[in-house]
């Protein structure tokens, strides 16, 4: 008796997985729509990277890399000293040194919203759009809050294409410099970026 019912539940185990065998077959034709990799087959190693570099957000003068493109009605963003309701396009160059002159890495492109009313703290939503060596056409992106008066500001990196596909990380800005008279802003950003 006991072997039988020993023999049953392998039958029953045995009829389990072959059900669950055949749904994941079927699930992964060769030329399907839908094709899974089992990753614990391969060695999958992951990077870090960081990447220093500053980004030049100018906003004067006859070729700015940062324009305003929308704001509230006037009664909302001119009234208010943090410029709430703004938001403005970039394409900012990011150089390898302090000054716009020194090696061009890359650029940042995307758009800010200035999106608190007590402070001026932005949304960030931009692609670091690489043309260095290795790095030329590939992206990290990021997506965060830039309080633009804090010391360091962090932001989430949400994703990369090329070198950096799969990437998560953070970007921590500090602000080098910053004309009062223009507002061109020169902001050291540092990068770290897991990725494989
Ligand atoms: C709001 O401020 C902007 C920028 O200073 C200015 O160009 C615009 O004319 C102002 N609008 C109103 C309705 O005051
Ligand atoms: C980056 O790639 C673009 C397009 O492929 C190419 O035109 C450009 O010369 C490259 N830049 C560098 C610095 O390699």
């Amino acid at each position: 008796m006991a072997e039988l019912r020993g023999f049953s539940f392998t039958t029953v185990f045995f009829f389990f997985f072959a059900v669950v065998f055949a749904i994941a077959s079927a699930a992964e034709e060769p030329h399907g729509f839908l094709q899974s990799e089992k990753l614990v087959k391969k060695p999958v190693r992951e990077k870090l990277s960081h990447l220093r570099f500053y980004w030049h957000d100018v906003v004067s003068g006859p070729d700015p890399t940062a324009v305003p493109v929308a704001r509230a009605a006037a009664s909302s963003t001119n009234a208010s000293a943090s410029g709430f309701g703004t938001v403005v396009v970039i394409d900012d160059p990011m150089t390898v040194g302090p000054e716009m002159s020194s090696r061009l890495v890359g650029r940042a492109q995307g758009f800010y919203a200035l999106a608190a009313k007590e402070e001026t703290a932005l949304l960030m939503a931009m692609n670091l759009a690489f043309v260095e060596g290795k790095y030329n056409g590939s992206t990290i992106t990021v997506l965060g809050r830039n309080a633009v008066f804090s010391d360091v500001r962090e932001m989430p990196v949400v994703g990369g294409s090329g070198l950096f596909r799969l990437a998560r990380g953070y970007a921590q800005a500090r602000t080098y410099s910053v004309d009062l008279g223009t507002r061109d802003a020169v902001v050291e950003d540092n990068v770290f970026v897991m990725h494989y």
